[in-house]
Protein backbone atom coordinates (compact mmCIF):
# COMPACT_ATOMS: atom_id res chain seq x y z
CA UNK A 1 0.00 0.00 0.00
CA UNK A 2 2.33 2.75 1.16
CA UNK A 3 4.94 1.58 -1.71
CA UNK A 4 1.76 1.99 -3.98
CA UNK A 5 1.14 5.30 -3.17
CA UNK A 6 5.30 6.30 -3.40
CA UNK A 7 5.30 5.16 -7.04
CA UNK A 8 2.59 7.45 -7.65
CA UNK A 9 3.87 10.05 -6.32
CA UNK A 10 7.05 9.84 -7.95
CA UNK A 11 5.31 9.51 -11.65
CA UNK A 12 2.57 12.74 -10.26
CA UNK A 13 6.30 14.74 -9.43
CA UNK A 14 8.41 13.39 -12.56
CA UNK A 15 6.71 15.64 -14.97
CA UNK A 16 9.00 18.58 -16.31
CA UNK A 17 11.03 19.17 -13.59
CA UNK A 18 14.57 18.40 -15.47
CA UNK A 19 16.13 21.52 -16.71
CA UNK A 20 16.49 21.11 -20.29
CA UNK A 21 15.66 17.78 -22.15
CA UNK A 22 17.93 17.69 -25.54
CA UNK A 23 17.04 15.28 -28.00
CA UNK A 24 18.72 11.94 -27.81
CA UNK A 25 21.63 12.06 -30.19
CA UNK A 26 20.84 8.37 -31.27
CA UNK A 27 17.49 9.62 -32.70
CA UNK A 28 18.43 12.80 -34.66
CA UNK A 29 18.12 12.08 -38.25
CA UNK A 30 19.41 16.16 -39.09
CA UNK A 31 17.94 19.41 -40.65
CA UNK A 32 19.47 18.00 -43.83
CA UNK A 33 16.57 15.00 -44.24
CA UNK A 34 13.93 18.11 -43.21
CA UNK A 35 14.72 20.33 -46.06
CA UNK A 36 14.20 17.29 -48.72
CA UNK A 37 10.50 18.17 -48.04
CA UNK A 38 10.65 21.39 -46.12
CA UNK A 39 12.58 23.75 -48.38
CA UNK A 40 11.62 26.68 -47.18
CA UNK A 41 11.60 26.28 -43.47
CA UNK A 42 15.39 25.37 -43.98
CA UNK A 43 15.79 28.32 -45.95
CA UNK A 44 14.08 30.66 -43.07
CA UNK A 45 15.81 28.91 -40.69
CA UNK A 46 19.55 29.21 -42.32
CA UNK A 47 18.75 32.82 -41.77
CA UNK A 48 18.35 32.65 -38.10
CA UNK A 49 20.58 32.85 -35.32
CA UNK A 50 20.04 29.53 -34.42
CA UNK A 51 21.70 27.94 -37.51
CA UNK A 52 24.93 31.14 -37.15
CA UNK A 53 25.43 29.70 -33.97
CA UNK A 54 26.64 26.36 -34.76
CA UNK A 55 29.53 28.39 -36.53
CA UNK A 56 30.28 31.26 -34.42
CA UNK A 57 30.50 29.66 -30.84
CA UNK A 58 34.08 28.17 -30.36
CA UNK A 59 35.61 31.27 -31.94
CA UNK A 60 34.32 34.08 -29.66
CA UNK A 61 36.09 35.18 -26.95
CA UNK A 62 33.37 35.61 -24.61
CA UNK A 63 32.51 31.67 -24.92
CA UNK A 64 36.18 30.72 -24.23
CA UNK A 65 36.16 33.14 -21.19
CA UNK A 66 33.05 31.44 -19.85
CA UNK A 67 34.73 27.48 -20.64
CA UNK A 68 37.86 28.85 -19.10
CA UNK A 69 35.71 29.95 -15.98
CA UNK A 70 33.77 26.77 -16.03
CA UNK A 71 37.07 24.55 -16.29
CA UNK A 72 35.88 23.10 -19.41
CA UNK A 73 39.00 22.24 -22.33
CA UNK A 74 36.66 21.87 -25.39
CA UNK A 75 33.14 23.58 -25.80
CA UNK A 76 31.80 20.91 -28.63
CA UNK A 77 32.86 18.25 -26.21
CA UNK A 78 31.11 19.30 -23.53
CA UNK A 79 27.15 18.32 -23.13
CA UNK A 80 26.01 21.18 -20.96
CA UNK A 81 27.29 23.72 -23.68
CA UNK A 82 26.36 21.16 -26.44
CA UNK A 83 22.81 20.65 -25.45
CA UNK A 84 21.79 24.27 -26.12
CA UNK A 85 23.87 25.45 -28.74
CA UNK A 86 23.87 22.79 -31.40
CA UNK A 87 22.42 19.90 -32.84
CA UNK A 88 24.17 16.53 -31.89
CA UNK A 89 24.36 13.00 -33.73
CA UNK A 90 26.77 10.14 -33.36
CA UNK A 91 29.56 9.91 -35.58
CA UNK A 92 31.82 7.27 -35.74
CA UNK A 93 32.53 6.49 -32.32
CA UNK A 94 31.48 9.97 -30.36
CA UNK A 95 28.64 12.57 -30.13
CA UNK A 96 29.38 15.25 -32.56
CA UNK A 97 27.77 18.55 -33.46
CA UNK A 98 25.94 18.51 -37.03
CA UNK A 99 24.03 22.33 -36.66
CA UNK A 100 23.09 24.88 -34.21
CA UNK A 101 19.75 24.81 -32.70
CA UNK A 102 18.15 23.27 -35.07
CA UNK A 103 14.39 21.28 -36.33
CA UNK A 104 14.57 18.55 -33.95
CA UNK A 105 15.79 21.29 -31.07
CA UNK A 106 12.10 22.12 -31.17
CA UNK A 107 10.25 19.51 -32.64
CA UNK A 108 11.82 16.64 -31.13
CA UNK A 109 14.41 14.07 -32.49
CA UNK A 110 12.91 12.29 -35.33
CA UNK A 111 14.42 9.43 -36.09
CA UNK A 112 10.79 7.24 -34.74
CA UNK A 113 8.11 10.07 -36.31
CA UNK A 114 9.69 11.76 -39.42
CA UNK A 115 8.23 8.70 -41.59
CA UNK A 116 5.20 8.56 -40.17
CA UNK A 117 3.82 12.29 -39.87
CA UNK A 118 3.67 12.55 -44.29
CA UNK A 119 2.21 9.05 -44.52
CA UNK A 120 -1.58 9.72 -45.07
CA UNK A 121 -2.14 6.28 -46.06
CA UNK A 122 -0.20 4.98 -48.39
CA UNK A 123 1.16 5.74 -52.00
CA UNK A 124 -1.12 8.51 -53.74
CA UNK A 125 -3.06 9.29 -50.38
CA UNK A 126 -2.69 12.94 -49.43
CA UNK A 127 -3.91 14.76 -46.24
CA UNK A 128 -7.19 15.85 -47.71
CA UNK A 129 -8.28 11.69 -48.70
CA UNK A 130 -6.67 10.65 -45.59
CA UNK A 131 -9.32 8.59 -43.66
CA UNK A 132 -10.44 9.46 -39.87
CA UNK A 133 -9.29 6.33 -38.81
CA UNK A 134 -5.94 6.52 -40.42
CA UNK A 135 -5.50 10.40 -39.07
CA UNK A 136 -6.28 9.25 -35.64
CA UNK A 137 -3.45 6.01 -35.48
CA UNK A 138 -0.94 8.31 -37.43
CA UNK A 139 -1.30 11.24 -35.04
CA UNK A 140 -0.83 8.98 -31.81
CA UNK A 141 2.38 7.47 -33.91
CA UNK A 142 3.72 10.82 -34.01
CA UNK A 143 3.10 11.21 -29.78
CA UNK A 144 4.71 8.22 -29.57
CA UNK A 145 7.31 8.72 -31.03
CA UNK A 146 8.19 12.37 -30.12
CA UNK A 147 7.42 14.23 -32.23
CA UNK A 148 6.21 18.01 -30.94
CA UNK A 149 3.40 18.82 -33.50
CA UNK A 150 2.64 23.00 -33.77
CA UNK A 151 -1.22 22.42 -32.12
CA UNK A 152 1.12 21.38 -29.17
CA UNK A 153 2.00 24.83 -27.94
CA UNK A 154 2.56 24.07 -24.50
CA UNK A 155 5.53 21.49 -25.03
CA UNK A 156 6.92 24.18 -27.98
CA UNK A 157 7.15 26.93 -25.73
CA UNK A 158 7.93 24.86 -23.34
CA UNK A 159 11.29 24.47 -25.36
CA UNK A 160 12.12 27.54 -25.54
CA UNK A 161 11.96 28.75 -22.21
CA UNK A 162 14.05 25.44 -21.51
CA UNK A 163 16.99 27.01 -22.84
CA UNK A 164 16.23 30.72 -22.73
CA UNK A 165 15.97 30.79 -18.79
CA UNK A 166 19.72 29.49 -18.86
CA UNK A 167 18.65 27.45 -15.48
CA UNK A 168 22.10 27.00 -14.37
CA UNK A 169 23.48 28.70 -11.32
CA UNK A 170 26.64 27.80 -11.81
CA UNK A 171 26.74 28.98 -15.33
CA UNK A 172 25.53 32.04 -14.84
CA UNK A 173 27.33 32.95 -11.51
CA UNK A 174 30.60 31.51 -11.86
CA UNK A 175 30.74 30.83 -15.53
CA UNK A 176 29.61 34.33 -16.19
CA UNK A 177 27.64 33.50 -18.51
CA UNK A 178 24.16 36.03 -19.65
CA UNK A 179 21.63 34.88 -17.32
CA UNK A 180 18.92 34.77 -20.51
CA UNK A 181 17.00 37.71 -21.60
CA UNK A 182 13.79 38.80 -21.27
CA UNK A 183 12.27 36.48 -23.47
CA UNK A 184 8.44 36.47 -24.99
CA UNK A 185 7.24 33.93 -27.03
CA UNK A 186 5.09 35.95 -29.31
CA UNK A 187 7.91 38.93 -30.35
CA UNK A 188 10.38 36.14 -30.39
CA UNK A 189 8.28 33.77 -32.24
CA UNK A 190 7.08 36.26 -34.98
CA UNK A 191 10.18 37.19 -35.88
CA UNK A 192 13.56 36.26 -37.29
CA UNK A 193 12.05 31.94 -36.40
CA UNK A 194 8.80 32.52 -37.94
CA UNK A 195 8.59 29.82 -40.77
CA UNK A 196 4.86 29.25 -41.40
CA UNK A 197 4.98 28.23 -44.94
CA UNK A 198 2.15 25.20 -44.95
CA UNK A 199 -0.82 27.07 -45.75
CA UNK A 200 0.89 28.47 -48.96
CA UNK A 201 2.62 25.13 -49.39
CA UNK A 202 5.69 26.80 -49.22
CA UNK A 203 5.28 30.14 -51.02
CA UNK A 204 4.93 32.87 -48.33
CA UNK A 205 5.55 32.67 -44.72
CA UNK A 206 2.46 34.19 -43.23
CA UNK A 207 1.82 35.97 -39.57
CA UNK A 208 0.27 33.59 -37.12
CA UNK A 209 -3.56 35.14 -36.92
CA UNK A 210 -4.86 36.86 -34.52
CA UNK A 211 -6.35 33.90 -32.72
CA UNK A 212 -3.63 32.23 -32.51
CA UNK A 213 -1.18 35.49 -31.42
CA UNK A 214 -3.85 35.31 -28.23
CA UNK A 215 -3.02 31.41 -27.23
CA UNK A 216 -0.14 32.01 -28.49
CA UNK A 217 0.60 35.05 -25.64
CA UNK A 218 -1.70 33.43 -23.07
CA UNK A 219 0.67 30.04 -22.87
CA UNK A 220 3.37 31.90 -23.31
CA UNK A 221 3.30 33.89 -20.14
CA UNK A 222 2.02 30.86 -18.19
CA UNK A 223 5.56 28.90 -19.19
CA UNK A 224 7.70 31.62 -18.59
CA UNK A 225 5.91 32.22 -15.00
CA UNK A 226 6.30 28.17 -14.91
CA UNK A 227 9.90 28.07 -15.82
CA UNK A 228 11.49 31.22 -13.95
CA UNK A 229 9.48 29.48 -10.58
CA UNK A 230 11.61 26.51 -11.63
CA UNK A 231 14.48 28.50 -11.71
CA UNK A 232 13.88 30.20 -8.38
CA UNK A 233 13.53 26.71 -6.65
CA UNK A 234 16.84 25.60 -7.61
CA UNK A 235 19.01 28.81 -6.46
CA UNK A 236 21.27 28.73 -3.87
CA UNK A 237 22.96 32.20 -3.46
CA UNK A 238 21.92 35.62 -3.85
CA UNK A 239 23.16 36.73 -6.99
CA UNK A 240 22.82 37.39 -10.20
CA UNK A 241 21.18 34.02 -11.67
CA UNK A 242 18.66 34.08 -8.28
CA UNK A 243 17.79 37.66 -8.74
CA UNK A 244 17.52 37.45 -12.43
CA UNK A 245 15.28 34.33 -11.96
CA UNK A 246 13.21 36.30 -9.34
CA UNK A 247 12.48 39.08 -11.07
CA UNK A 248 11.50 37.05 -14.40
CA UNK A 249 8.83 35.63 -11.98
CA UNK A 250 7.51 39.00 -10.99
CA UNK A 251 7.15 40.14 -14.95
CA UNK A 252 5.53 37.29 -15.49
CA UNK A 253 2.90 37.44 -12.61
CA UNK A 254 2.14 40.44 -13.41
CA UNK A 255 1.63 39.65 -17.24
CA UNK A 256 -0.67 37.32 -15.89
CA UNK A 257 -2.77 39.63 -13.59
CA UNK A 258 -3.32 42.05 -16.45
CA UNK A 259 -4.40 38.46 -18.44
CA UNK A 260 -7.04 37.69 -15.96
CA UNK A 261 -8.06 41.05 -16.44
CA UNK A 262 -9.26 40.71 -19.58
CA UNK A 263 -10.19 36.91 -20.22
CA UNK A 264 -11.64 34.60 -17.94
CA UNK A 265 -11.02 30.74 -17.57
CA UNK A 266 -10.73 28.79 -14.99
CA UNK A 267 -7.19 27.97 -15.87
CA UNK A 268 -5.89 31.44 -15.56
CA UNK A 269 -7.65 31.56 -12.36
CA UNK A 270 -5.75 28.27 -11.26
CA UNK A 271 -2.62 29.88 -12.42
CA UNK A 272 -3.09 32.79 -10.39
CA UNK A 273 -3.79 31.30 -7.02
CA UNK A 274 -1.07 29.25 -7.47
CA UNK A 275 1.73 32.10 -8.48
CA UNK A 276 -0.31 34.95 -5.87
CA UNK A 277 1.05 33.27 -2.47
CA UNK A 278 4.22 31.69 -3.68
CA UNK A 279 7.10 33.26 -2.10
CA UNK A 280 10.16 34.57 -4.31
CA UNK A 281 13.16 33.45 -2.14
CA UNK A 282 16.20 30.94 -1.59
CA UNK A 283 15.60 27.69 -0.18
CA UNK A 284 12.44 27.46 -0.70
CA UNK A 285 12.08 24.58 -3.55
CA UNK A 286 9.32 22.69 -2.04
CA UNK A 287 6.57 25.61 -2.45
CA UNK A 288 7.81 26.84 -5.38
CA UNK A 289 8.35 23.39 -7.20
CA UNK A 290 4.53 23.14 -6.45
CA UNK A 291 3.27 26.10 -7.81
CA UNK A 292 5.46 25.86 -10.94
CA UNK A 293 3.78 21.86 -11.15
CA UNK A 294 -0.04 23.19 -10.85
CA UNK A 295 0.86 26.22 -13.60
CA UNK A 296 2.65 23.81 -16.11
CA UNK A 297 -0.98 21.42 -16.13
CA UNK A 298 -3.18 24.73 -16.44
CA UNK A 299 -1.06 25.75 -19.04
CA UNK A 300 -0.92 22.88 -21.18
CA UNK A 301 -4.60 22.89 -20.92
CA UNK A 302 -4.82 26.64 -22.24
CA UNK A 303 -2.76 25.44 -25.45
CA UNK A 304 -5.35 22.54 -26.25
CA UNK A 305 -8.83 24.20 -24.87
CA UNK A 306 -8.80 27.40 -26.40
CA UNK A 307 -8.73 28.85 -30.08
CA UNK A 308 -8.59 32.34 -29.11
CA UNK A 309 -11.55 33.59 -31.07
CA UNK A 310 -13.28 35.39 -27.76
CA UNK A 311 -9.99 36.55 -26.35
CA UNK A 312 -10.21 39.90 -28.42
CA UNK A 313 -9.67 41.96 -25.43
CA UNK A 314 -6.19 40.99 -24.76
CA UNK A 315 -4.98 42.21 -28.14
CA UNK A 316 -3.67 45.36 -26.51
CA UNK A 317 -1.28 43.30 -24.24
CA UNK A 318 -0.02 41.31 -27.32
CA UNK A 319 3.30 42.79 -28.91
CA UNK A 320 3.33 44.49 -32.11
CA UNK A 321 5.40 43.70 -35.33
CA UNK A 322 7.95 46.96 -34.35
CA UNK A 323 8.15 44.43 -31.01
CA UNK A 324 9.33 41.43 -33.07
CA UNK A 325 12.95 39.50 -32.49
CA UNK A 326 14.74 39.73 -35.77
CA UNK A 327 13.01 40.21 -39.60
CA UNK A 328 11.23 37.06 -40.47
CA UNK A 329 12.37 35.46 -43.69
CA UNK A 330 9.90 35.82 -46.86
C1 LIG B 1 9.31 12.99 -47.19
C2 LIG B 1 8.85 14.33 -46.91
C3 LIG B 1 9.01 14.89 -45.52
C4 LIG B 1 10.15 14.87 -44.70
C5 LIG B 1 11.49 14.22 -44.98
C6 LIG B 1 9.79 15.65 -43.54
N1 LIG B 1 8.51 16.11 -43.62
FE1 LIG B 1 7.51 17.20 -42.25
N2 LIG B 1 5.81 17.12 -43.33
C7 LIG B 1 5.71 16.54 -44.58
C8 LIG B 1 4.34 16.64 -45.06
C9 LIG B 1 3.80 16.15 -46.40
C10 LIG B 1 3.62 17.31 -44.02
C11 LIG B 1 2.12 17.69 -44.01
C12 LIG B 1 1.97 18.98 -44.73
C13 LIG B 1 0.62 19.63 -44.58
O1 LIG B 1 0.04 19.54 -43.51
O2 LIG B 1 0.18 20.24 -45.52
C14 LIG B 1 4.58 17.59 -42.96
C15 LIG B 1 4.26 18.25 -41.79
C16 LIG B 1 5.20 18.64 -40.84
C17 LIG B 1 4.88 19.41 -39.67
C18 LIG B 1 3.52 19.92 -39.25
C19 LIG B 1 2.79 18.79 -38.61
C20 LIG B 1 1.44 19.15 -38.02
O3 LIG B 1 0.91 18.28 -37.32
O4 LIG B 1 0.92 20.24 -38.23
C21 LIG B 1 6.06 19.58 -38.99
C22 LIG B 1 6.27 20.32 -37.68
C23 LIG B 1 7.09 18.90 -39.73
N3 LIG B 1 6.53 18.34 -40.85
C24 LIG B 1 8.42 18.86 -39.36
C25 LIG B 1 9.38 18.09 -40.01
C26 LIG B 1 10.75 17.96 -39.54
C27 LIG B 1 11.32 18.64 -38.31
C28 LIG B 1 11.39 17.12 -40.40
C29 LIG B 1 12.79 16.59 -40.30
C30 LIG B 1 13.13 15.89 -39.08
C31 LIG B 1 10.40 16.72 -41.42
N4 LIG B 1 9.21 17.34 -41.13
C32 LIG B 1 10.67 15.88 -42.49
C33 LIG B 1 6.72 15.93 -45.29
C34 LIG B 1 8.00 15.68 -44.82
C1 LIG C 1 20.38 26.20 -20.72
C2 LIG C 1 20.91 26.46 -22.02
C3 LIG C 1 22.31 26.96 -22.18
C4 LIG C 1 23.48 26.37 -21.74
C5 LIG C 1 23.62 25.12 -20.89
C6 LIG C 1 24.55 27.16 -22.29
N1 LIG C 1 24.06 28.22 -22.99
FE1 LIG C 1 25.12 29.72 -23.86
N2 LIG C 1 23.37 30.70 -24.34
C7 LIG C 1 22.11 30.19 -24.15
C8 LIG C 1 21.13 31.14 -24.65
C9 LIG C 1 19.62 30.94 -24.62
C10 LIG C 1 21.85 32.24 -25.14
C11 LIG C 1 21.28 33.50 -25.77
C12 LIG C 1 20.85 34.45 -24.71
C13 LIG C 1 19.65 35.24 -25.13
O1 LIG C 1 19.83 36.26 -25.80
O2 LIG C 1 18.56 34.84 -24.79
C14 LIG C 1 23.27 31.93 -24.93
C15 LIG C 1 24.32 32.78 -25.27
C16 LIG C 1 25.65 32.45 -25.17
C17 LIG C 1 26.73 33.29 -25.58
C18 LIG C 1 26.57 34.70 -26.17
C19 LIG C 1 26.33 35.70 -25.09
C20 LIG C 1 25.22 36.64 -25.39
O3 LIG C 1 24.82 37.39 -24.51
O4 LIG C 1 24.69 36.63 -26.51
C21 LIG C 1 27.90 32.62 -25.35
C22 LIG C 1 29.30 33.10 -25.63
C23 LIG C 1 27.54 31.32 -24.78
N3 LIG C 1 26.16 31.27 -24.67
C24 LIG C 1 28.43 30.32 -24.42
C25 LIG C 1 28.10 29.15 -23.75
C26 LIG C 1 29.07 28.16 -23.28
C27 LIG C 1 30.57 28.23 -23.50
C28 LIG C 1 28.36 27.20 -22.63
C29 LIG C 1 28.87 25.95 -21.91
C30 LIG C 1 29.80 26.20 -20.85
C31 LIG C 1 26.95 27.58 -22.70
N4 LIG C 1 26.84 28.75 -23.40
C32 LIG C 1 25.91 26.86 -22.13
C33 LIG C 1 21.80 28.98 -23.56
C34 LIG C 1 22.69 28.13 -22.96
C1 LIG D 1 18.17 24.17 -27.57
C2 LIG D 1 18.09 25.50 -26.96
C3 LIG D 1 17.17 26.52 -27.58
C4 LIG D 1 15.82 26.36 -27.86
C5 LIG D 1 14.96 25.11 -27.71
C6 LIG D 1 15.37 27.65 -28.33
N1 LIG D 1 16.41 28.54 -28.37
FE1 LIG D 1 16.37 30.42 -29.14
N2 LIG D 1 18.39 30.62 -28.86
C7 LIG D 1 19.18 29.68 -28.24
C8 LIG D 1 20.55 30.17 -28.22
C9 LIG D 1 21.75 29.44 -27.65
C10 LIG D 1 20.54 31.44 -28.84
C11 LIG D 1 21.73 32.36 -29.08
C12 LIG D 1 22.41 31.95 -30.35
C13 LIG D 1 23.66 32.80 -30.62
O1 LIG D 1 23.51 34.00 -30.79
O2 LIG D 1 24.74 32.23 -30.67
C14 LIG D 1 19.15 31.69 -29.24
C15 LIG D 1 18.71 32.82 -29.89
C16 LIG D 1 17.38 33.10 -30.21
C17 LIG D 1 16.92 34.28 -30.89
C18 LIG D 1 17.79 35.44 -31.37
C19 LIG D 1 17.95 36.39 -30.21
C20 LIG D 1 18.60 37.70 -30.52
O3 LIG D 1 19.16 38.26 -29.58
O4 LIG D 1 18.52 38.15 -31.66
C21 LIG D 1 15.55 34.20 -30.97
C22 LIG D 1 14.61 35.23 -31.57
C23 LIG D 1 15.16 32.94 -30.38
N3 LIG D 1 16.29 32.29 -29.93
C24 LIG D 1 13.85 32.49 -30.25
C25 LIG D 1 13.49 31.23 -29.81
C26 LIG D 1 12.12 30.71 -29.78
C27 LIG D 1 10.89 31.49 -30.17
C28 LIG D 1 12.18 29.43 -29.33
C29 LIG D 1 11.07 28.43 -29.14
C30 LIG D 1 10.09 28.33 -30.20
C31 LIG D 1 13.58 29.15 -29.08
N4 LIG D 1 14.33 30.26 -29.36
C32 LIG D 1 14.06 27.91 -28.66
C33 LIG D 1 18.79 28.46 -27.74
C34 LIG D 1 17.53 27.89 -27.90
C1 LIG E 1 13.21 27.43 -32.25
C2 LIG E 1 12.28 26.35 -32.40
C3 LIG E 1 11.99 25.82 -33.78
C4 LIG E 1 12.90 25.45 -34.73
C5 LIG E 1 14.42 25.52 -34.67
C6 LIG E 1 12.13 24.95 -35.83
N1 LIG E 1 10.78 25.02 -35.54
FE1 LIG E 1 9.26 24.49 -36.76
N2 LIG E 1 7.92 25.35 -35.49
C7 LIG E 1 8.23 25.86 -34.25
C8 LIG E 1 7.04 26.45 -33.68
C9 LIG E 1 6.95 27.13 -32.32
C10 LIG E 1 5.99 26.27 -34.63
C11 LIG E 1 4.53 26.77 -34.51
C12 LIG E 1 4.52 28.21 -34.99
C13 LIG E 1 3.26 29.00 -34.78
O1 LIG E 1 2.28 28.50 -34.32
O2 LIG E 1 3.26 30.20 -35.12
C14 LIG E 1 6.59 25.57 -35.75
C15 LIG E 1 5.91 25.19 -36.90
C16 LIG E 1 6.44 24.38 -37.91
C17 LIG E 1 5.70 23.87 -39.04
C18 LIG E 1 4.25 24.15 -39.35
C19 LIG E 1 4.16 25.55 -39.90
C20 LIG E 1 2.91 25.85 -40.71
O3 LIG E 1 3.06 26.46 -41.79
O4 LIG E 1 1.81 25.50 -40.29
C21 LIG E 1 6.59 23.12 -39.79
C22 LIG E 1 6.29 22.36 -41.06
C23 LIG E 1 7.87 23.19 -39.13
N3 LIG E 1 7.75 23.96 -37.99
C24 LIG E 1 9.02 22.58 -39.59
C25 LIG E 1 10.30 22.92 -39.15
C26 LIG E 1 11.53 22.53 -39.83
C27 LIG E 1 11.62 21.68 -41.07
C28 LIG E 1 12.56 23.09 -39.12
C29 LIG E 1 14.06 23.07 -39.40
C30 LIG E 1 14.46 23.67 -40.67
C31 LIG E 1 11.97 23.78 -37.98
N4 LIG E 1 10.60 23.65 -38.04
C32 LIG E 1 12.67 24.44 -37.00
C33 LIG E 1 9.48 25.85 -33.65
C34 LIG E 1 10.67 25.57 -34.30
Amino acid sequence: MVGACLVAIAVFYAGPKEAHAAPDPKLVVGPGECGECHASEVTAWRKTRHFKAFRGLTRRGDALQIAKKMGIKRIKRESLCMNCHFTSKPRKKRIKPIAGISCESCHGAAKKWVDVHQNFGGKGATKKTEPPEHKKQRLMKMKAGGMIRPAEIYRLARNCFQCHTVPYEKLVNVGGHTPGSKFDLVSWLQGEVRHNYLASNGKKNAKASPERKRVLFVVGKAVELEYNLRGVAKATKKATYAVKMARRAKAAMDAFKKISGVVSAPEIQKILAASASVRLKLNNEKELLRAADIVSREAEKLGRKYDGARWAKLDPLIPKQDQYKGKPAK
